[in-house]
């Protein structure tokens, strides 16, 4: 089939639903090659719809109809029109009346892991965005919400735990060695947060008791085997659950709440109400299987789903454009669960690191789109860092434009106005407005407007006024659609630090007295001036404390400017700024000098820092580690923004590493024995910190140039190494290496654990984000092992897109074959996953940056893809915008 263009939806063109369901009545009988669904609804037409008299259509694909009646009364073929997208039931009555839809399913077959489908055996479903319609005919629309009684049947065998949302209500054997089971969840909900799984799994079980004194049970279902394994999961649960009440007032609200971890799922996890599904990968974690990045990641994904309970379900979106009203917030929510439980600076850093390693790039390419979009030709293709990182930003600059208190008043509202509602982000936005008193009308600008703004900054000290000036400028570069950008409402936080390191207390001209050390100014103009007054000797500024807004900052600070606040700047966030701005452009000087033969800048201003922090015993030991290591190959590539050499960049920081190493040799060994974390392992922030700290060292000490010592000290640290987060600092050194020590840790390893997938997954990635120059033959070979599977979406993930989007040296050989592989594998995938392909492709979205050679390769596979006939959707999209 030839790719006709497919049809783009727009947000302009939202009506209301010309039928509403009320009540949905599942009676479901399980079978790999034909589950059986008896749908019955209970509608009505939409008082609410403009079009009276319009047909009621739903939403239905890659189902099999057997009968469709109406009150009753079988309805006669020409009573109604089914393709393969929808069925048109003309002349339906105003109602309220029943419908009900005979149709089957094939789990077995379905390989894209939307709708149901067969996770080793385990029957589950993933409904968002749009598979509810791959299980019945249904309006497969948020904005349509109804409660729903789900009966499943299926063999005792095959499937003795059956589970659906809500409470459960019945349940019992069967004649033919059937059984079923009867659900009910009172509250409305949208199709996309239906959820049912079968199969033959064990579970843990725990309760909570609710502020207001209810009694809820907790389960988590994995397969067998793998009780042992949830314990993490669970106390992160509970901490999620207290925490919202204590932060947010928020309760839940059914009698029972269940997890259930699937090893084949397309994204990380799941809101179904009352029944989220998760990819096991952040359940299941012990000691020596899991590191301590895995068990952060578990943690913020459990409270992540679990928010949404509130915002995503309680409160739901209208339209797919929306999304990042419930997502967007509850990003935030997230990172603000997980800054209370760990530390706070450590996780703004790694929030901030990830906003620039993967939406600035998407805001700053082809793929570019607003935090809400308005227009998609597939919605799958916009679960983006946009939507999700970005928005989460908007709701963070809201919290500080309103400080805690009045924030919370303006969520309280937004619950309060909207509860039981498919919600805008107008309904957002106004209720914060209104419940934290804030005029928002221009920040709303941050929704529609796409692109990273860029704030300029430049400041002058007035010795004799003892004044300080501070000009801030911003402006936004043309992204698709959008030549021209109105000013953005920017927040942003500052302060300016003395000649004795301590911020000076902050009083504009006008002001009776200061108002702290620390404060936000508003950026609402195009260029706006500030004046300090008393400001008593010539200051650094810092700004954008705590990365106040997802802007790109150019506060024309001089070298010893950026020393200066990487050791003294009060705000944690903006120190580790100041440390990485530093290194950058070392870095950036070096790829440079690279290309003249001069190596001369050896970063000992680096390594003096370095050498403070590591001596300095008050500090936070995760803190130190983020501020020692050095910027990634992909942010200095992005710095550089165009022409990009990615070997280039790959040597000068190998040089710059190696060069520190050397010069601090001793301070990191003697750091290296030092945070030795002795006792039982605990996967809590304060050891993970020592960990990490200590792991860092590793990598300095094994990067000294040519040493074997640190080739050995890996492969020590490696055999001794009592959980999994040593093992792997311990291989990531060892993959790089070109020695027998490689081979000899990985087939260890390999050996150790191939009977644990998650594991296994770990031992991919190690050697598909290798800097060998063998890497890629390696990764072809790994896809014939028995390790790898192209239809589990793990698996294609830890070996192929961790490559093509995080192993920036080997990915963009010069020669153009890994973008030959992976489009290869994009093109093999789309057949049969298209969401997981259409992802992979993102890797290709900077293709503009790089050097005239790549760039022409990058195009030429991009152009291979998108010439294929019979794309999906999300293939589509993704290989014409970024080629357009
Ligand atoms: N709503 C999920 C979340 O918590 C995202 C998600 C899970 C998803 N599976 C999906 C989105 C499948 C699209 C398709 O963020
Ligand atoms: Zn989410």
């Amino acid at each position: 089939m030839k790719n006709e263009d497919p049809r783009t939806i727009r947000l302009a063109e939202y009506t209301a639903p010309a039928f509403l369901i009320d009540e949905v009545a599942l009676d479901i009988s399980l079978d790999p090659k034909a589950t059986r669904v008896h749908s019955r609804l209970t509608v009505r037409r939409n008082p609410d719809s403009k079009a009276a008299d319009a047909p009621l259509v739903l939403d239905g694909e890659k189902l099999t109809l057997h009968e469709v009646k109406l009150n009753g009364e079988t309805v006669s073929p020409n009573g109604y029109q089914v393709d393969e997208a929808q069925l048109t039931l003309f002349d339906a009555p105003d109602g309220p009346f029943t419908l009900e839809i005979v149709t089957d399913c094939a789990p077995e077959e379905n390989t894209a892991l939307t709708g149901l489908y067969l996770s080793s055996d385990i029957y589950c479903t993933q409904c968002e965005a749009q598979g509810f319609r791959r299980i019945t005919y249904f309006p497969d629309r948020p904005d349509v919400m109804a409660t729903y009684r789900t009966r499943i049947e299926a063999n005792k065998t095959d499937a003795p735990v059956l589970l659906s949302n809500g409470n459960l209500e019945a349940s019992g054997d069967l004649d033919g060695g059937r059984h079923f089971a009867e659900w009910h969840d009172p509250f409305p909900k949208p199709s996309y947060l239906f959820a049912l799984v079968g199969g033959k799994l064990g579970h843990v079980e725990d309760k909570f008791t609710t502020m207001s004194g209810r009694e809820v049970t907790l389960r988590i279902y994995v397969e067998p085997g793998n009780e042992d394994r949830c314990a993490y999961a669970m106390e992160a649960l509970k901490r999620s659950m207290k925490w919202d009440e204590e932060r947010f007032g928020r309760e839940y609200d059914l009698d029972i709440f269940m997890i259930v971890a699937v090893s084949a799922f397309n994204m990380g996890a799941m809101e179904n109400k009352g029944l989220n599904v998760f990819n096991d990968k952040y359940i299941l974690a012990r000691a020596d299987t899991a590191t301590d990045a895995d068990y952060a990641a578990i943690e913020a994904i459990i409270a992540h789903e679990y928010f949404h309970n509130w915002t995503g379900n309680r409160i739901t979106c209208r339209d797919w454009f929306q999304l990042c009203l419930k997502e967007g917030l509850t990003v935030f929510r997230d990172q603000e669960f997980t800054s209370d439980m760990r530390s706070r600076p450590v996780k703004r850093i790694s929030d901030v690191k990830l906003l620039r390693a993967h939406q600035f790039p998407e805001d700053g390419g082809p793929l570019a789109h607003p935090v809400r979009p308005d227009a998609y030709i597939e919605i799958n293709n916009f679960y983006t860092a946009t939507v999700y990182e970005k928005g989460a930003e908007l709701c963070r600059m809201i919290h500080t434009l309103a400080g805690p208190e009045r924030f919370r008043k303006g969520m309280d509202l937004y619950f309060e106005r909207h509860d039981g509602e498919a919600a805008t982000v107008e309904d957002f936005v106004s209720s914060l407005a209104d419940g934290a008193d804030l005029d928002l009308d221009q920040f709303m600008r941050w929704y529609s407007q796409s692109g990273t703004p860029e704030v300029l900054a430049s400041g002058t000290y007035d010795a004799t006024r003892k004044s300080y000036t501070l000009t801030l400028s911003q402006v936004c570069q043309p992204t698709p659609g959008q030549p021209k950008k109105a000013p953005y409402h920017i927040p942003v936080a500052m302060g300016l630090v003395g000649p004795d390191g301590n911020d000076i207390p902050l009083q504009l001209q006008g002001e009776d007295a200061p108002i702290g050390p620390s404060r936000v100014l508003n950026l609402t103009e195009q260029e706006q001036t500030f004046h300090f007054v008393n400001v008593p000797a010539k200051p650094v500024p810092s700004l954008l404390r705590g990365f106040s807004a997802p802007v790109k900052l150019n506060a024309n600070l001089k070298e010893r400017d950026l020393m200066f606040l990487m050791t003294h700047d009060s705000d944690p966030f903006n120190r580790w700024e100041a440390a990485q701005r530093y290194a950058t452009g070392l870095l950036i000087g070096l790829v440079g000098a690279q290309a003249n033969g001069d190596k001369n800048r050896q970063g000992t201003a680096f390594a003096d820092m370095i050498r403070a922090l590591l001596a300095d015993s008050s500090l936070d030991p995760d803190y130190v580690a983020q501020m020692i290591v050095l910027p990634s190959e992909q942010t200095i590539a992005q710095t550089i923004g165009k022409d990009v050499d990615p070997d280039a960049i790959h040597a000068a920081r190998e040089t710059l590493r190696g060069s520190i190493a050397v010069q601090l040799r001793d301070e990191f060994a003697k750091t290296y024995e030092a945070f030795r974390v002795d006792g039982p392992y605990s996967p809590d922030a304060d050891h993970a910190g020592r960990r990490s700290l200590r792991n860092a060292c590793l990598a300095y000490l094994a990067a000294v140039p040519g040493s074997q010592d640190g080739v050995a000290l890996a492969l020590a640290h490696y055999r001794q190494a009592t959980n999994m987060t040593d093992a792997m600092a311990a291989l990531g050194v060892l993959a790089n290496v070109e020695e027998p020590a490689h081979d000899e840790a990985l087939a260890d390893f390999y050996d150790r654990w191939k009977d644990n997938h998650l594991v296994v997954d770990k031992w991919l990635t190690l050697q598909a984000l290798s800097t060998r120059p063998d890497t890629l033959d390696r990764i072809k070979r790994l896809t014939t092992h028995p390790a790898f599977n192209i239809k589990g979406p793990n698996k294609v993930r830890a070996l192929i897109t961790s490559f093509a989007a995080a192993n920036q040296v080997r990915f963009h050989a010069e020669d153009g074959a890994g973008y030959e592989f992976v489009a290869d594998k994009v093109l093999e995938l789309d057949r049969l996953n298209p969401q997981v392909a259409a992802r992979m492709l993102g890797s290709f979205k900077s293709w503009r940056q790089f050097e005239a050679g790549r760039r022409a390769k990058m195009e030429a596979a991009l152009k291979r893809i998108a010439e294929t006939e019979g794309l999906s959707r999300d293939v589509y999209e993704i290989a014409t915008k970024t080629l357009a």
